[in-house]
């Protein structure tokens, strides 16, 4: 599989959990009793698989070789896909910085929680479109097969947490 491919696999599995964030802040009652627990879940899912496996993926590994191959970083894609990566961070971050007064029943933090999860949101589905249809279409150009094997492999290398293997057991497939 080309190493595109299991990137945009896993941008299926991402979307998949921005979806549940959604529908779950959506349905959020002002009077009920804070989630605390699935917020949890989600920004370990966000943090440590879509940032620490995924984007990790691309900062380290796809990147560099696709500047390599000529694809500029600055005032390009892959500038603004970083830029991107941060903004994301930065969402993140605020979402778990509210979460303790969110849970102990701050209207304000409850705001501040779903409205940082909302903009990650429509960050994140812009940017793996953006992705899909523009960057990777890029580097099925110019990625020659050496480089196309060598980055299997080190997709393959890349360690996944336990508990997200079922999300990128694509990662094995090489071929
Ligand atoms: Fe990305
Ligand atoms: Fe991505």
């Amino acid at each position: 599989m080309h190493p595109t491919e299991i990137l945009s696999q896993e941008h299926r599995a991402i979307e998949v959990r921005l979806n549940d964030l959604e529908v779950r802040i959506r349905a959020l009652e002002p009077a009920a009793i804070f989630p605390r627990a699935f917020f949890d879940e989600a920004l370990d899912f966000f943090r440590h698989f879509a940032d620490g496996c995924h984007h990790a993926k691309e900062e380290n590994l796809l990147f560099p070789l696709l500047k390599e191959r000529g694809v500029p970083e600055q005032g390009g894609p892959i500038g603004v896909m970083l830029a991107e990566h941060d903004e994301g961070r930065a969402y993140l971050k605020a979402v778990r910085d509210n979460l303790d007064a969110a849970e102990r029943g701050s209207a304000t933090a409850r705001e501040a929680v779903c409205a940082s999860a909302e903009a990650y949101i429509d960050l994140l589905r812009r940017h793996i479109y953006k992705e899909d249809h523009i960057l990777f279409r890029m580097a099925q150009m110019v990625l020659q097969p050496d480089d196309v094997a060598e980055l299997q492999k080190q997709f393959a290398a890349v360690e996944v947490p336990e508990r997200f293997q079922e999300f990128a057991a694509i990662r094995t497939q090489t071929v």
